[in-house]
Formats: C-alpha cells, sequence, structure tokens
C-alpha cells in the first residue's frame, strides 16, 4: 500500500476533534480543504474528522492524495461492545489511517495495552497507526526522556518487521496540545524527541534501510511549518486546532509543498 512515492511525501495530519457540529459544517469543511490539497504533488493529507462524519465524507474523497483518517478504533474486535466502531468498519468507510493512543484519549483512560492492542487490530487491515507519544511535562532532571524512551520501546516490541514501513509516529508534547499550552515545542526540542524515536526505530529493526515517517502535533500554525521541517526534522504534521480553519490548512498544506525533505 506504502509505496516509495508515498514515503517521499510530507504526511498532513488534521485531527478536527470533536469538531464540527454539523453534517453541513463538516462537508463544507471537508470540500474546502480536498479540492486544493488534492493538487499538492508532494504532500499527502489526511483529515480526521469525527467518527459520525466519515461516511458522509467519503463521497468527497476525490484521489488517494487526500483520504480519511480516525481518530480512534476500539480495542475490540465485532461483536457485543456497546459503542465500538472496530477497524473492519473503518477501513469499509474509505479510513486508510488511525490516530492511536491521542493524549487526550489518555487522558480518558486509554492504557499503553490497549494502544498495543489497537496497533495490532490496524495492521492486519491495509491501515497505517499513527501513533501519538509525547511527555506530560519536561522536568530538569530529564526523567521524562527515559518514560519517552521506554514508551516508544514498548510499542516498537508489539510491531512485526514486515508492518514497520505503514506505522507512523506522532510526537505530540502533551505540554504544547491545545489553547491553554503556553507555546509549541521549540524545533530543537522537536528535533530531539523525533532523534529519539528513529533512534529507536533503528536499535529494534537494524536491517530497515528506510525508517518509516515521523511528524509534529501540538498548536501547530502557519509560522511554525517550516522550522519544524528544516530544524525539527519531521517528515509532516499534525495539526488540531489549524485543521478547522481552511484557509490555514491548506496554507500549511502548500508552505509543506515548497519544503525540501
Ligand atoms: P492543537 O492539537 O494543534 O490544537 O494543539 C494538536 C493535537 O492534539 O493533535
Amino acid at each position: 500500500m506504502i509505496n516509495k512515492k508515498t514515503e517521499q511525501k510530507f504526511l498532513l495530519v488534521g485531527n478536527w476533534k470533536a469538531n464540527p457540529e454539523t453534517q453541513k459544517a463538516a462537508q463544507k469543511l471537508f470540500r474546502a480543504v480536498v479540492k486544493p490539497v488534492s493538487l499538492l504533488k508532494r504532500v499527502e493529507t489526511v483529515i480526521c474528522p469525527p467518527t459520525i462524519y466519515l461516511g458522509l465524507l467519503e463521497n468527497d474523497v476525490v484521489n488517494r492524495n487526500c483520504v480519511l483518517g480516525a481518530q480512534t478504533v476500539s480495542s475490540f474486535g465485532a461483536g457485543s461492545h456497546t459503542g465500538s466502531t472496530t477497524v473492519p468498519m473503518l477501513f469499509d468507510s474509505k479510513v486508510r489511517y488511525v490516530l492511536v493512543g491521542h493524549s487526550e484519549e489518555r487522558a480518558a483512560g486509554v492504557t499503553i495495552e490497549d494502544i498495543q492492542t489497537r496497533i495490532s487490530h490496524i495492521l492486519q487491515y491495509p491501515l497505517s497507526p499513527i501513533i501519538c507519544v509525547g511527555e506530560v511535562v519536561r522536568d530538569s532532571k530529564n526523567v521524562f526522556l527515559k518514560k519517552f524512551r521506554e514508551e516508544v520501546k514498548k510499542i516498537l516490541s508489539g510491531i512485526p518487521v514486515e508492518h514497520i514501513s505503514r506505522v507512523i509516529f506522532a510526537y505530540e508534547p502533551i505540554w504544547a496540545i491545545g489553547e491553554t499550552a503556553p507555546r509549541p515545542a521549540t524545533p530543537e526540542e522537536c528535533a530531539q524527541m523525533v532523534g529519539i524515536i528513529r533512534q529507536s526505530i533503528r536499535d529494534q529493526f537494524p536491517e530497515l534501510e528506510e525508517l518509516p515517517r515521523v511528524i509534529y502535533g501540538a498548536s501547530v500554525s502557519l509560522e511554525t511549518v517550516k522550522g519544524f521541517v528544516e530544524e525539527g526534522q519531521v517528515d509532516g504534521l499534525l495539526p488540531g486546532r489549524a485543521s478547522l480553519d481552511a484557509k490555514q490548512f491548506v496554507s500549511i498544506a502548500r508552505t509543506l509543498e515548497k519544503l525540501k525533505k
């Protein structure tokens, strides 16, 4: 599913979270984004709307350059699991990427074991998990670095080598997410954590010639795109709030299109 061409592209993932409030508004936002970003050659765009809008929007997916993603998936398979949406259901709704372990879900009780289970369910289908990892706070003794390494290692230990190229890691520093965050991470902070993720992948899979993609999310805006790509060393971005503003989101995509990878 993922060929060399896809890997060379930047990945831009819009996480709409619990927005907007009506089908009409969701369709309007999606349509305002999908056409302009589909024209880009070096950016693959993924829109993650609330699950309930996936079926509505699948008809507006015009080409493989802009596809649907899901914000979450159940840890269970089919059966007696009230309120759950499974991987085959997402796949059938044209979803191709699934966010796993976003911090807002972890705060609501999603565990590392849930995350591992979800990844293994996702990898049974031609889908890519976008695994969100990031520290809650930074401490002066660098305990957060040790914890971060351990978590990435634990997640990687459950991924078979034949699936690793499909996996995407999103470095999402929790302290930098949302409108109450004091600031985004700096490109240097981003490069350090992205470096740890890439090194952990190399340690786990020394035979890999090409590493899977690593992206950044947390208070991404048009102003920060260049810094995260050039100094932050990322393969793409995962904006939340900025994905709800079609104009800004399309500008972010166009800025990525012009940057070197
Ligand atoms: P934000 O959200 O861009 O609104 O900070 C990012 C995220 O939570 O993925």
